[in-house]
């Protein structure tokens, strides 16, 4: 294998980032004088470092009347690289992806089927097409408290009572790393002649190596949603939308899919972010068993180590729950620890987490890791359980994964409403007007357009009394809530 941290390797074979090479080499030896956005003109002297690395897509990778055949040509290797005859690279995150994927399923009033735990980004996407959800649910794995895949039966059904829906959206894996029948989904979704498109934020090395499970469109979905940011070596906001279109024999239609996209992207996307994300794209290509690979093995070590302290264990593969083998989910119940104790400790010793709650911690461990970086969070890890060690405690799953949401209007209808602001004991039993959710892992609560009832409202007040974060709310403090007039 090439050294991955030599980008002109991949440059060959990656032309955005090749773009970008040329455009800072050249900068640097003071041949561009740009007379085009961004307004900082490379000069460090106004604001400093922050601005470095920052080449715009139009006028930066390429002039503005060239950019559209270079985007074109990254784009279609990222297709290629899914197997798929359709791609676009986003500046936006699996935010504007999940978005973009919604507004191309289907208009207004249109019921689709949509898992529940799913991510607020969807949700919105809901409200911004007028889409009406039909909910489906994983099963929660009573041995973790955490969602398992989202059963076939339940999105059969769903599709069964209502013949109109547009489509099936589900996440796979899910925040936690754990796998639904993704085939099955599929099957299931065709036989009513529907696509199925999976958020896959998390996990978007799939299918580039033997060692982790095919991605969600070798296994029969129709589009795929993945922060390249969040798993693979890219820019922050970096992400994919990825799809088997009408063109390929798929559900989706391309130019549908190509509106919805532009329809919620900027005009002025970064260059330096696609440039990573073709970059990431390639690495993935030319050595995804090697690098996919090396994290399986340190994801696997990690999951030995952890296992050894007294009482912690690892999320992994059990009769009742498949798991994404590249991904480190840390169950601290049988140690008596408190994730915010063990977090604050990580955090004193520089080691920010992507999630803790009481139960549950998820380190995001990448490519980007090595033993060195993965021992010490081991270490920090175990050192901090035994400082904070207490009774072992029964799983308490997070109310984010078992809420049962009452929809009384649909998602846009609520969020358009006229609403005023009432004691939150006032609210119950009223239409919640926001959007509410425990964060990470930002999953709603409460959304738009649901009844507020006594046991979201115990729920999330119990995740803030334990010392969690309430997102999105107008008042985090939740003394208020937002109800529809
Ligand atoms: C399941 C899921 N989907 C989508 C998103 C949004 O991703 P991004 O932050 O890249 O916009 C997240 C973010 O945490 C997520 O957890």
């Amino acid at each position: 294998m090439t050294d991955p941290r030599d980008p002109r390797h991949l440059a060959p074979d990656a032309p955005l980032l090749d773009a970008w090479l040329r455009f800072t080499a050249a900068q640097a030896r003071g041949e561009v004088t740009p007379f085009s956005v961004p307004g900082h003109k490379h000069r460090t002297d106004l604001v400093g470092d922050v601005i470095r690395g920052d080449v715009p897509l139009y006028a930066g990778l390429a002039p503005v009347k060239e950019t559209h055949a270079l985007l074109a040509d990254g784009e279609a290797r990222a297709a290629a690289a899914w197997g798929v005859d359709w791609a676009r690279m986003s500046v936006g995150g699996s935010t504007h992806a999940n978005q973009a994927s919604i507004l191309a399923l289907g208009g207004p009033g249109r019921p689709v089927v949509v898992s529940r735990t799913l991510h607020r980004s969807v949700l919105l996407g809901i409200v911004l097409a007028g889409l009406r959800p039909v909910w489906v649910r994983p099963e929660i794995d009573a041995a973790t408290g955490l969602p398992g895949g989202v059963p076939v039966a339940a999105v059969e059904a769903a599709l069964a009572a209502h013949p109109d829906a547009c489509g099936v959206l589900v996440g796979d894996p899910s925040y936690v790393g754990t796998m639904s029948d993704i085939t099955g989904l599929a099957e299931a979704a065709h036989a009513a002649g529907v696509p199925l498109v999976v958020d896959a934020a998390w996990s978007a090395y799939l299918g580039f190596s033997l060692r982790v499970p095919g991605h969600a469109l070798q296994r029969g979905a129709d589009a795929l949603v993945t922060s390249a940011h969040k798993a693979l070596p890219s820019w922050t906001q970096a992400a994919l939308l990825l799809a088997r279109s009408t063109r390929d024999g798929g559900l989706l239609d391309p130019d549908r899919l190509e509106r919805a996209f532009e329809a919620t992207h900027t005009t002025s996307p970064a260059g330096a972010i696609l440039a990573s994300t073709d970059a990431a794209r390639a690495l993935l290509q030319r050595d995804g068993e090697e690098v996919v690979g090396r994290l399986v093995r340190l994801v696997d070590g990690a999951r030995s180590r952890l296992r050894e302290v007294e009482g912690m264990s690892v999320l992994t593969d059990s009769a009742t729950l498949a798991v994404d083998p590249a991904k480190l989910v840390v169950l601290l119940a049988g140690t008596g620890a408190h994730g915010h104790a063990v977090e604050r400790d990580l955090l004193a010793a520089g080691m920010p987490l992507e999630m803790a709650d009481r139960d549950v911690l998820v380190p995001m461990v990448t490519m980007g890791d090595d033993e060195d970086s993965v021992g010490r969070l081991v270490d920090a890890l175990a050192a901090a359980v035994e400082r904070h060690r207490g009774e072992p405690r029964r799983v308490e799953p997070s109310p984010a994964w078992t809420v049962e949401a009452e929809t009384a209007v649909d998602p846009r209808t609520a969020f358009f409403a006229a609403h005023e602001t009432v004691a939150a004991d006032a609210a119950v039993g009223r239409v919640c007007a926001e959007l509410i959710a425990p964060y990470p892992p930002g999953v709603p609560v409460l959304a738009p357009g649901e009844v507020v009832t006594v046991d979201a409202l115990e729920a999330l007040r119990a995740v803030r009394a334990d010392g969690g974060r309430i997102a999105y709310a107008a008042d985090p403090t939740l003394a208020t809530l937002q109800v529809v007039d």
